[in-house]
C-alpha cells in the first residue's frame, strides 16, 4: 500500500482552493461532484500524493456531519490498493470493521471503501483502487 491522498473537510471549496493554491503554488488539477457521497471535491497533486478538499453538498452529507462535530480539518487518509475486494477480505479476516464493504464509486475515477475509525485508532481510512486497473 501507499498513501494515495489525504482528505480535508472544508466549509467552502472556493475559499479553500485559493488557500491551497497559494500554499502549494499550483492550481487544483481537478474539481468534481461525487453524488453518492454528497460532496464536491478538488484535488491537488503534491509529489506522489494528492490533497483532496471536500465540501458537503447536502446537510446529510458525511462531510456536513463531520464539520458539525469537529470543524474543518483532516478527514481521512486514503491508501491505494491493487485489488480492493481482496484487501477488504484480508482486513475483515484480521478483525477490521468497515463503513462499507462493497466498493463504491469515489472521486478521481476510483473504487473506494471506508474502514470504521473504531478499527483504526480514530482515523477514518479509505482504500481506493483505480477503476481502470482491473477493467
Ligand atoms: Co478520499
Amino acid at each position: 500500500m501507499k498513501i494515495e491522498h489525504i482528505g480535508i473537510a472544508v466549509e467552502d471549496l472556493t475559499v479553500s482552493n485559493q488557500i491551497f493554491e497559494k500554499l502549494l503554488g499550483k492550481e487544483a488539477y481537478k474539481q468534481e461532484m461525487v453524488a453518492g457521497e454528497k460532496v464536491k471535491v478538488s484535488f491537488f497533486q503534491v509529489g506522489d500524493v494528492k490533497v483532496e478538499l471536500l465540501q458537503a453538498t447536502a446537510h446529510d452529507s458525511p462531510i456536513a456531519r463531520f464539520l458539525a462535530q469537529k470543524k474543518e480539518g483532516i478527514h481521512h487518509l486514503a491508501f491505494a490498493v491493487e485489488n480492493i475486494q481482496e484487501e477488504v477480505e484480508r482486513l475483515k479476516g484480521d478483525g477490521f470493521a468497515f463503513l462499507n464493504e462493497e466498493a463504491k464509486d469515489g472521486a478521481d475515477n476510483k473504487l473506494i471503501v471506508f474502514l470504521h475509525p473504531k478499527s483504526t485508532n480514530g482515523v477514518l481510512v479509505e482504500l481506493c483502487q483505480d477503476k481502470n486497473a482491473y477493467g
